[in-house]
């Protein structure tokens, strides 16, 4: 992917751009910039690889298509801070979560992070689906060994949505909220959802390796969003026009800004995670992940505790800390 002589690369790319939307043939690419036709061959294929849209047409030559920004491997690599997180970038992929899993299962020692323009099968928490189709979003799962307890692999989740936050305010300049536990909220449409899946040691029980999975919806999708989830699901902006080139740096963005909080585990970042939550003083539905005795119930959220637990106060006056599960707003 990157043994090309990014000159070439980049002057290639260059002439594409300048055209964009027209066709140049290879001859024509090779005789501007002085190289062989193979070489531009060489070029046009890892550009691909780095996401660009090229077609390529009989007695046409290639095109750099527009329409919409695709994931650039080469800009990314080069904006994440930490050198020692390795970075893949796909266009297509059934789930980023199910591919970090695949590296984790087969052993790979190193923290990584891998991004796509779009998932065929991208999944949501308690087996939904997370629609993710093409020039609509950023999709992106971390693969990580931390040195952590397994009931505190949730605090992911929480320290990815307030990365999540701070890298939309720092790059798009827009305040989003969290929806405990790990939905970001714009105004009451749902933007973004974290999946974060684990697998741990038989032995101890201890944690093998954890899987943190982003997906943020950027522009409403071009056919818009199934009917199950049109009611709640919203987008970061309403239209491309203007953001055209937002996709790479907010990548880069939640990359580093993740990274920031997950070095050196620092927990202050729940403060900003409470400060960040949409759900404190209002009603809710709590659907636990394992029954309780207050199953089902309605309940007055009071508090998001330093652990990022929900404190919920039910109708009979019972008080429970929720460490997972799932809650839905209920108006009144
Ligand atoms: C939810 O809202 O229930 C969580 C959605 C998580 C979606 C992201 S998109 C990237 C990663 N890959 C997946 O298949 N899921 C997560």
């Amino acid at each position: 992917m990157n043994n090309l002589n990014s000159t070439t690369r980049d002057k290639v790319l260059s002439l594409l751009e300048e055209n964009s939307n027209i066709y140049i043939s290879g001859q024509d690419i090779a005789d501007r910039l002085f190289l062989t036709r193979a070489a531009v061959w060489k070029a046009i294929k890892s550009l691909r690889n780095s996401g660009f849209q090229i077609e390529a047409v009989n007695n046409r030559g290639y095109c750099l298509v527009r329409n919409e920004e695709a994931l650039n491997y080469d800009f990314i690599s080069a904006a994440i801070s930490n050198t020692n997180l390795e970075a893949i970038v796909y266009e297509e992929v059934t789930s980023t979560n199910n591919k970090a899993l695949e590296y984790g299962q087969n052993g790979h020692e190193g923290d990584m992070v891998i991004i796509a323009d779009y998932q065929t099968n991208g999944r949501g928490r308690r087996g939904r689906n997370f629609y993710s189709p093409k020039g609509s979003g950023l999709y992106m799962s971390f693969l990580l060994h931390p040195d952590i307890a397994t009931s505190k692999a949730t605090l992911l989740t929480c320290m990815s949505a307030v990365a999540l936050c701070r890298a939309i305010k720092e790059v798009c300049n827009i305040e989003v909220s969290i929806k405990w536990v790990n939905d970001i909220f714009l105004g009451d449409k749902k933007i973004s959802g974290i999946l974060t899946e684990a697998s741990t040691s038989i032995e101890d029980g201890s944690l093998s390796y954890v899987v943190v999975g982003i997906g943020i919806n950027l522009f409403p999708p071009k056919e818009g969003f199934p009917e199950d989830i049109s009611k709640i699901a919203g987008s970061l902006f309403e239209s491309r026009a203007g953001h055209e080139n937002v996709k790479n740096t907010l990548c880069a963005a939640i990359i580093n800004k993740f990274m920031d909080l997950y070095l050196p585990f620092d927990m202050t970042f729940t403060k900003e995670y409470k400060s960040r939550s949409m759900l404190i003083g209002n009603y809710v539905k709590v659907n636990p992940s394992a029954p309780t005795k207050n199953l089902n119930g309605y309940a007055l959220v009071k508090d998001i505790d330093e652990e990022c637990h929900l404190v919920v106060e039910y109708e009979n006056g019972n008080v429970e800390v929720l460490s997972s599960g799932e809650v839905s707003v209920v108006k009144y």
